[in-house]
């Protein structure tokens, strides 16, 4: 069984999404912890909801990524916990090479685009903007660049003309929702193995 740790900083959706598969019995994990850099946050209400411990960390004094005290408050809180499985869900920060080397090959990420076209922010706002037909989400093991790690789980979307930057993130994240405990559930039943970068067994 996964003892999932969850990090992120907006409103956990894609928490829930892990949390109902394994509250339906469909993904053989506990999900231990949740943890964000982001005081408010609706995925700490989330796991409030679901009596999951979770906890505010300050990711000061850095902006865009998590270093120093942060890091390793995160590292030491989830090793508490005992999670030795890390899911980034809306994590809005770089994760850097302590919680990569704390957790070798257990930390994955899910990213709202086709990668590796559009990483980084707003990834459907970028897709829209390009003008591209189709887009959607990728899992994927995380690694020191910025949403670069090998992928494990991608699912399509088309876009439409009347999209707007909304009905397009919407559209995403249903799918997201159905690849991210796809993801976990692959990585559960042992079935994921590497070939370089890629990731075969899906
Ligand atoms: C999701 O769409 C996720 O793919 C994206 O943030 C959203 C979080 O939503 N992540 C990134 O853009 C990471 N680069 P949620 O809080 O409802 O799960």
């Amino acid at each position: 069984m996964l003892k999932i740790g969850i990090l992120g900083s907006g409103s956990g959706s894609n928490m829930q999404s892990i949390v109902d598969a394994v509250e339906a019995g469909t993904l053989d994990a506990r999900v231990v912890c949740v943890l964000s850099d982001v005081a408010d946050a609706g995925i700490l209400a989330r796991a409030a909801r679901h009596n999951i411990p979770h906890h505010y960390v300050d990711p000061a004094p850095f902006k865009t990524k998590l270093e120093g005290a942060a890091e390793e408050r995160v590292i030491g809180l989830l090793q508490e916990y005992g999670a030795d499985t890390i899911a980034l869900a809306g994590f809005m920060r770089v994760v850097k090479s302590g919680l990569l080397q704390a957790f070798p090959r257990r930390v994955l990420n899910i990213h709202p685009s086709l990668l590796p076209a559009f990483p980084g922010l707003a990834a459907w706002k970028q897709a829209l903007t390009y003008g591209v037909k189709v887009t959607g989400c990728t899992v994927h093991f995380v690694d020191e660049g910025i949403d670069s790690g090998p992928i494990i789980i991608q699912r399509s979307v088309p876009i439409l003309d009347d999209d707007t930057i909304e009905t397009l993130h919407a559209r995403i994240q249903v799918e997201e929702h159905k690849a991210y405990p796809e993801a976990l559930r692959l990585l559960a039943a042992g079935r994921l193995r590497f070939d370089g970068r890629r990731v075969l067994g899906t």
